[in-house]
């Protein structure tokens, strides 16, 4: 008899090990990830009291119910029985008692050395559950190892046709930063200010833009990756001019009707 609960503080070191079956550098990350971000919404699938799988998820802040799904592993000398459906299965019950929107998930297309695909597994499941492909961010974790990312909606939000005010907010750019478990993927940090400033240059330039592409060049980053939610009219024009390409769209994002837009920047040119 399998059946998922909540994770608890004991029971970090044996969903790392579970982890550690798979993959040294994931196992690292996700005690990193439990230590730091903590276990809330964490759960652990246990077999007759022995755990044989870990998974869970993060609710993504100021959006409407909307999730991740973070670290989801069956140990390896128990995968292919069917226990990563039926863990899923109950995650996605939570999910939906919780009245959780759209799930997203992020997957990595990595091959071995030996062309073996490593997260295979994981693709054949989450399709079979229903996910669907809604982006592909080429190059993401490292040269030829794109990031594909699943959503299921778990909510009928129906048709209706709903109205999105757009937004012009005063946003200045105020960081960068590598991606975590990337190799040489940055992306930039930015505040949104109260008021308007009395004097200065208006918000989001083309120059701000550029400064953050020639830091992250001088930083050692491949590739530049933006996302910003899809009612901000006023990004577009300077994201273009500095060379950005649109990648796609994570529909409903934010909220019926606000999507999430993810745009890309390669620095051959910077
Ligand atoms: C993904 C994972 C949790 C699936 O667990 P599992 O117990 O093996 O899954 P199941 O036995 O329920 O199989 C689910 C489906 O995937 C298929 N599948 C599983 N492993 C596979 C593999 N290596 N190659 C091809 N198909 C595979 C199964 O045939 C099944 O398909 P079906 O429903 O059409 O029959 C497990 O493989 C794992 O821990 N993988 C490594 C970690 C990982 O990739 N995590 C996700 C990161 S986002």
């Amino acid at each position: 008899m399998c059946a998922l609960r909540a994770m608890e503080q004991s029971d970090i070191g044996k969903a790392v090990e579970i982890i550690f079956t798979h993959d040294d550098d994931d196992a690292e990350a996700a005690q990193l990830d439990f230590e730091r971000t903590g276990i809330c919404d964490q759960y652990v699938f246990e077999m007759d009291s022995t755990i044989i799988g870990v998974t869970g998820f993060r609710r993504v802040p100021a959006t409407e119910n909307t999730a991740w799904l973070s670290w989801t592993y069956i140990a390896a000398q128990y995968c292919r029985q069917g226990h990563g459906t039926a863990m899923m299965q109950q995650l996605l019950s939570i999910l939906n008692e919780l009245d959780t929107r759209k799930i997203f998930v992020k997957v990595s297309n990595y091959r071995d050395e030996q062309g073996y695909e490593v997260y295979l597994g994981a693709l054949k499941m989450y399709e079979s559950l229903g996910f669907q492909l809604e982006l592909t961010n080429k190059d993401f974790y490292d040269k030829d190892e794109d990031q594909l990312i699943y959503s299921k909606s778990l909510k009928s939000d129906g048709d209706d046709a709903v109205d999105i005010l757009e937004e012009k907010p005063v946003m200045r750019f105020n960081g960068i930063y590598e991606i975590a478990e990337s190799e040489g993927a940055y992306t930039f940090s930015w505040t949104v200010l109260d008021k308007k400033p009395l004097f200065g240059k208006r918000s989001f330039t083309i120059e701000d833009v550029q400064i953050g592409l020639k830091a992250a060049k001088k930083e050692g980053a491949r590739k530049v990756f933006l996302t910003f939610p899809s009612n901000l009219p006023l990004i577009h024009q300077p994201l273009q001019a500095a060379g950005f390409k649109y990648v796609g769209t994570l529909k409903d994002y934010y909220e019926r009707g606000v999507d999430e837009m993810h745009f890309s920047h390669t620095l051959a040119n910077v």
